[in-house]
C-alpha cells in the first residue's frame, strides 16, 4: 500500500508524520485502528437522505451496504451527507436548487481527503445534482441508484406514482371520482422505498447514469425493497475501490460517445423531458459539446421499445424482471456505441451481453417497436427563438399538427384562478399559453407545463390539448405539451409578447412553432414590455436569478461550466 500512497488525495491528509497527519487521523480515528490509515483509497459515500425526501429515505441502509464492500476490498469508507431535494415536497420547485446542491456535492468532494466517491441518488434531481457536482472533481466515481418503489395498487389493478396522479386528479375535478375513492388510491399508490415506479424523471435519470455507463450493469430498475438492491451496492462499494486503484475518472467514462449513448437510450425507453436540462448541464460540467439539436437528431427517430407509463402500462418492477435496461440496450447496439467504456472498466456492449428478455410484453424488439418516431423533437421558431421541446411519445397524434387561439395565463397564479372559471373563453381547439414559469420567472423553471385543462371542457369529455410553457413537465405527465420555450418570458423571449386570441401554429412533423403576428405588431409589443419585479434580491435565489442559463444550455449556473478539478488545497491550520 505504500507505493499507492504517495497517488492517492487522501495521502494528504492522512500520510503525513506531523502535525497536521496527527490532527487528521486523530479526529477521524474514532474506534478505528491504525491500519485503517494505511494509505488505502477513501471512498466518500455522498448521501442524499433525508425524511424530507421520501423517495431516498432507505439510504442509511443502502450506504451500509456500500461501506461493506468498500471494506472487503480494502478500502476505508467515508459517509457524508449533501443537500437533498424532496420533489413532492419542496417549494417553489426542487429545480430552483439543483444547481445549489451540485456545488454542496463539488465542494464536498473537493474539501476532504477522499479519492473515490459512491453517489447514492434516486429522487428526481438527486441524480443530477450529484453527477453534476462530483464531475466537476472529477475523482473515480460510481453511482448507486436507490431503486424504483413496487407497483402501486388500486382496486386490484397497477396505478403508477405520477401518471396515474393526473388521472385521478382530472377525474376528480370532473366528478368521476368520489373524495373516499381518491384517498384509497392515494395510500396505494406509494407503498414501498422507493422512487416513483413509473419511467418518470427518476427512473429515467436512474437509467440515463446506466446508458452513461457510471453505474453496474442493470442498476437502474431493481426496485428499492428488492434484497438485490443491497447486492448491487455492495458491489459498487468494491467496485469504487478498484476504480480509484485504475485511476477510471469520471470524465473519462462521460466522453461524447456516452452522451449519445443516453439521448438514444432515452428515446427507446420513452424517457422524461427533464432528461434534456440535466444532461445538457452534466456535458457542460466534463466539456463535452452537446446541443439541443443532439436530442432531435439523433433521438427522434428512435422507436419505443419499453411498455412503461406514462408512454405505455407497464411500471418499473415489470421491467426488470423482464430484464431491466441490459436488454434494451441489446436491442439498440446497432445504433450504440457499445465501445463506450464504462464504470465496470469494461465496454457497454460487454457489460449486457447474455442479457435475456423475460417479457416481451414489457420490453418489445427492435423490428416490433410500440412507436415508430419516439425520440423527443426539438422546435423553432419565432415563439422560441432558442428552441422548445415536444415529447411526441406522450402526446395526442392528432395535435400534433395544430393551429388554434391562444388563451394566455401571465403566471401560474393567474392559471389557477381563471382555468376553471365557466367564463373562461376557452374551446377545445384553444392553445394553452403558460408564460413565466422558466428559470429566471418561477424561479427555477416549474413543472408546471402540463397544465391541468378547463375544468368545463373536462367535464365535456376533453383530454388533451396543445399546452405551451417556457416551465418543464413532470416526466410522470403526458399530453401535447410543448416545453422548455427559449429564451423564456421573463427575461423578454417572444412568449412574454403572446395575447388572448393570437393564432398559434404548431408543426411537430415541420419542427415548427409560431405564433402568428406581424413583426411590427411584435416589435410594438416587446418595445411596450416590461420585465417582472425580481422574485428576490437577496441570497440564494438571487444569485439564481443573475446567473441560471436558460433551457437550451442546460440551467446550469453560468460560472459553474467546464471542467474543474480534485486539487488540494491549502491548509487548514
Ligand atoms: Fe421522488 Fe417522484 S417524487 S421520484
Amino acid at each position: 500500500m505504500a507505493a499507492e500512497q504517495g497517488k492517492l488525495r487522501s495521502a494528504d491528509w492522512f500520510g503525513r508524520e506531523d502535525k497536521g497527519g496527527f490532527i487528521h487521523r486523530s479526529w477521524m480515528k474514532r474506534g478505528l485502528p491504525e491500519h485503517e490509515f494505511d494509505g488505502r483509497p477513501v471512498i466518500g459515500i455522498c448521501n442524499t437522505w433525508s425524511e424530507l425526501t421520501p423517495c431516498n429515505i432507505h439510504f442509511r441502509d443502502l450506504a451500509e451496504a456500500v461501506k461493506r464492500g468498500v471494506y472487503e476490498a480494502g478500502g476505508l469508507p467515508v459517509e457524508f451527507p449533501v443537500t437533498s431535494l424532496g420533489e413532492p415536497i419542496m417549494r417553489p420547485t426542487t429545480m430552483l436548487f439543483r444547481n445549489l446542491a451540485s456545488m454542496d456535492v463539488e465542494e464536498c468532494i473537493r474539501a476532504n481527503p477522499v479519492d473515490g466517491v459512491v453517489l447514492l441518488t434516486g429522487c428526481d434531481k438527486t441524480t443530477p445534482a450529484c453527477l453534476m457536482g462530483a464531475a466537476s472533481v472529477d475523482l473515480p466515481t460510481i453511482v448507486v441508484p436507490g431503486g424504483p418503489m413496487l407497483n402501486g395498487k388500486y382496486r386490484g389493478g397497477d396505478i403508477g406514482s405520477g401518471t396515474d396522479v393526473w388521472k385521478f386528479s382530472e377525474d376528480f375535478r370532473a366528478g368521476k371520482m368520489t373524495r373516499e375513492e381518491f384517498g384509497l388510491a392515494e395510500d396505494g399508490m406509494t407503498r414501498s422505498d422507493g422512487h416513483c415506479m413509473t419511467m418518470g424523471t427518476a427512473s429515467t435519470m436512474a437509467c440515463m447514469v446506466e446508458a452513461l455507463g457510471m453505474t453496474l450493469p442493470g442498476g437502474a430498475a431493481v426496485p428499492a425493497p428488492d434484497s438485490r438492491r443491497k447486492v448491487l451496492a455492495h458491489l459498487a462499494g468494491s467496485r469504487i475501490v478498484e476504480m480509484v486503484r485504475e485511476d477510471l475518472k469520471m470524465s473519462t467514462i462521460l466522453g461524447r460517445a456516452a452522451f449519445e449513448n443516453a439521448i438514444k437510450v432515452n428515446a427507446a425507453i420513452g424517457g422524461s423531458t427533464n432528461c434534456v436540462v440535466h444532461l445538457l448541464a452534466l456535458a457542460g460540467r466534463v466539456g463535452v459539446e452537446l446541443s439541443l439539436d443532439d436530442f432531435d437528431r439523433l433521438g427522434s427517430e428512435l422507436p419505443l421499445l419499453v411498455n412503461l407509463m406514462p408512454a405505455g402500462k407497464y411500471l418499473m418492477e415489470d421491467f426488470y424482471y423482464a430484464g431491466g435496461l441490459p436488454v434494451v440496450i441489446q436491442e439498440l447496439k446497432d445504433v450504440l456505441h457499445l465501445d463506450a467504456l464504462t464504470a465496470t472498466s469494461k465496454s457497454l456492449g460487454e457489460n449486457v451481453e447474455g442479457a435475456v428478455c423475460y417479457n416481451r410484453d414489457v420490453i418489445v424488439p427492435l423490428d416490433a417497436p410500440l412507436i415508430e418516431a419516439a425520440g423527443l423533437a426539438v422546435l423553432w421558431g419565432n415563439l422560441c427563438a432558442d428552441g422548445a421541446i415536444i415529447k411526441p411519445s406522450a402526446a395526442s397524434p392528432e395535435l400534433m399538427q395544430h393551429r388554434g387561439r391562444a388563451v394566455v395565463f401571465e403566471t401560474i397564479e393567474d392559471y389557477h384562478q381563471r382555468i376553471d372559471s365557466p367564463d373562461l373563453d376557452v374551446d377545445e381547439s384553444s392553445v394553452l399559453v403558460l408564460q413565466n414559469v422558466g428559470p429566471v420567472g418561477y424561479p427555477g423553471m416549474a413543472e408546471v407545463g402540463n397544465m391541468g385543462l378547463p375544468k368545463k371542457l373536462l367535464e365535456k369529455g376533453v383530454r388533451d390539448m396543445v399546452r405551451i410553457s417556457d416551465g418543464r413537465m413532470s416526466g410522470t405527465a403526458y399530453g401535447t405539451v410543448v416545453l422548455h420555450v427559449a429564451p423564456e418570458a421573463a427575461i423578454g423571449g417572444s412568449l412574454a409578447l403572446v395575447r388572448d386570441g393570437d393564432m398559434i401554429e404548431l408543426d411537430v412533423v415541420g419542427r415548427r412553432l409560431h405564433l402568428d403576428v406581424s413583426d411590427e405588431e411584435l416589435a410594438r409589443r416587446r418595445a411596450a414590455w416590461q420585465p417582472p419585479t425580481p422574485h428576490d434580491t437577496r441570497g440564494y435565489v438571487s444569485l439564481y436569478i443573475d446567473h441560471v442559463m436558460q433551457a437550451d444550455k442546460g440551467v446550469d449556473f453560468d460560472f459553474l461550466v467546464g471542467k474543474s478539478s480534485a486539487v488540494v488545497t491549502r491548509e487548514a491550520h
